[in-house]
């Protein structure tokens, strides 16, 4: 076991020769929430997308556990455990919070399959789905469809549908963006919570949400990282005060 569980070296992603990511060297350390943050056109999504197997990268490696996964398909890589939250739409509107999360946990990925497979009845996947309802605190709205739920407890089912998987390593893609800031605050304890015993590393757009969230914060900018370290690090770099000075989102 490395201490280093998901590791980017030397990543570079051109599109038609406009560099969006350039040299990007990123470490997650095993068992912590990172947060890679920067303004608009940073390259975070194109990080995301990188890390997670939806692009390829022009240059670089990416390493999970150890392992080179550079030319590794997504569905590969969630098999291993490092699984991207799904967006809004893969979630089925129709279909109550509890039967979603009961489809997740039946996705033949993972850990969770082996789960399913080894030694479950019915029961124990219906039970097991509920735990995980519970978990993201969504029991009063088991029996509502996905349609019927407001913004941020839609956002926790997709927390609830990516947890279904087991991950070892959880990919966030801007969980809190488009919250009140209640559901901020309920949704990062969330993400506290869940990430006991996995990694986290979300995408955000701004610094002050993931300050007390986050053990490490990577901070992007023209593709370039700027400044890494804890909140109490990187908020004091006069760099990263600059990429956000003007834009209210510091
Ligand atoms: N498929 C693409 N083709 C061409 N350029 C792209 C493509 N995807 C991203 N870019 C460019 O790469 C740069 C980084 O984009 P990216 O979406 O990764 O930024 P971001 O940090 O996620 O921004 P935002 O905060 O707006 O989500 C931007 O200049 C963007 O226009
Ligand atoms: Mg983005």
């Amino acid at each position: 076991m490395t201490d280093i569980i998901l590791e980017a070296r030397n990543l570079t992603k051109e599109f038609k020769g406009f560099v969006a990511v350039r040299d990007v060297n990123l470490q997650v350390r095993r068992g912590t929430i990172h947060a890679l943050i920067g303004p608009n056109g940073a390259g975070k999504s194109t990080v995301f997308n990188l890390l997670t197997k939806f692009l390829a990268p022009t240059h670089g490696q990416i390493l999970y556990d150890g392992r080179d996964i550079t030319a590794m398909k997504p569905a590969d890589v969630a098999l291993m455990g490092l699984v991207r939250s799904f967006q809004i739409s893969a979630v089925f509107p129709h279909l109550s919070v509890l039967e979603n999360v009961r489809v997740a946990l039946q996705r033949p990925l993972g850990t969770s399959f082996h789960f399913w497979k080894s030694g479950s009845t019915l029961h124990d996947l219906h039970g097991r789905a509920l735990d995980l309802i519970e978990a993201v605190n969504l029991t009063p709205w088991a029996h509502h469809t996905a349609a019927e739920l407001p913004y941020g407890r839609k956002r926790a089912l997709e927390i609830a549908t990516t947890l279904a998987l087991d991950p070892e390593v959880m990919l966030l893609d801007e969980p809190l963006a488009g919250m009140g800031h209640e559901d901020i605050e309920r949704t990062a304890a969330l993400i506290k919570r869940v990430s006991a015993d996995r990694t986290v590393l979300m995408v955000e757009h701004n610094l002050s949400v993931v300050a007390h969230l986050s053990d490490t914060i990577t901070v992007l900018r023209r593709g370039e990282i700027l400044a890494e370290g804890p909140y109490e690090v990187v908020s004091k770099n006069a760099q990263v005060m600059e990429a956000y000075m003007g834009t209210g989102h510091a």
